[in-house]
């Protein structure tokens, strides 16, 4: 079988992770791109020279030029710069929709319909400047970039929405069933109600306080971990959720993952916004987009979730992007 060819975009702490990651599965080869030379390859072989303690023979190149990258199948854009303490991560739009622009634009001329999936914050913005960059100039059809153009927040957020439900009922993570949509943002929508241990509702398990209290943290999961990093945000749960979709679609495993999606009104609001919502991924990409019903204030909620994105790419069409 020849290896699925995976680039990685962005050599820092995300796309590094995302790079050991993938090599560590052992069922692609991975390209490693920054621009600060010497140190994409210094990474790569750093992650090649674990193959033999760890038992993979994935091949894990580093580099600098976009050459490498001809005929990658998944695109993983993690540039930009990341959050400082007190940044919020619409403070870092202008700059890293300048970058995101930029290494989209390179990666897609080297490997013209790749599946891209896009990490860097604010995320849903950048996502949505990477659709511009492959509608404007790659010819990816409406179809296309709803296939084929995602971004990974939901299974990050949703994780952490797990953890602190497992954590504070001292049940394991695996127990646990919950989804975070809308955008990757203060206003997230960690869904209480579909939020089960083992099938049964988190409501009656804790009380509203607590719960409310999980949800506060999970929205915040991200300011958490920067303000105690200092230096730069997570990139360890980051990494991990962005490897479970690139394993659900290059696997073709259909699983449902939120993830923003470009949508095409299935949820109130969202309509022609990149949001998180519930998609199936496979070969193809975005292959569905569940549709259910949410109460009236998960409603509400996802509504306010998706006018702030939308207010995010208003900028970014401002900004001339
Ligand atoms: C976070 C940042 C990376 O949520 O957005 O951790």
């Amino acid at each position: 079988m020849v290896r699925t060819k995976i680039t990685v975009i962005g050599g820092g702490n995300v796309g590094a992770t995302t790079a050991q990651r993938l090599a560590e599965k052992d069922f692609c080869d991975v390209v490693l791109v920054d621009i600060v030379e010497g140190m994409p390859q210094g990474k790569a072989l750093d992650i090649m020279q674990s193959g033999p303690i760890c038992g993979y023979d994935s091949r894990v190149t580093g580099t600098n030029n976009y050459d490498e990258t001809i005929g990658s199948a998944i695109v993983i854009v993690t540039s930009g710069l990341p959050r400082k303490p007190g940044m919020s991560r619409d403070d870092l739009l202008k700059v890293n929709a300048g970058i995101v622009q930029e290494v989209t634009r390179r990666a897609l001329t080297k490997s013209p319909g790749a599946i891209l999936i896009i990490v860097s914050n604010p995320l849903d913005a950048m996502t949505y400047v990477a659709s511009k960059v492959a509608a404007r100039e790659f010819g990816y059809t409406p179809s296309d970039i709803r296939q084929k153009i995602m971004g990974m927040a939901g299974v990050l957020d949703s994780a952490r929405f797990r953890t602190f439900i497992a954590m504070e009922l001292g049940v394991p993570v695996s127990d646990v069933d919950a989804m975070t949509l809308g955008g990757h943002g203060d206003s997230m929508v960690p869904l209480v109600r579909q939020a089960t241990v083992k099938g049964i509702p988190v409501s009656r398990l804790m009380t509203p306080d607590r719960i409310d209290a999980i949800v506060e943290r999970t929205a915040k999961g991200g300011a958490e971990i920067v303000s105690l990093l200092k230096t730069g945000s997570a990139y360890y749960a980051p990494s991990a959720s962005t490897v479970l979709m690139v394993e659900s679609i290059v696997f073709d495993k259909k699983t449902v993952l939120p993830c923003a999606v470009l949508s095409s009104g299935e949820y109130q609001g969202c309509e022609g916004l990149f949001v998180g919502l519930p998609a199936r991924l496979g070969a193809a990409g975005v292959e569905e987009v569940l549709k259910f019903d949410l109460s009236g204030s998960e409603s509400a909620m996802l509504l306010k979730s998706a006018a702030d994105v939308k207010d995010l790419c208003g900028a970014v069409d401002r900004l001339g992007f």
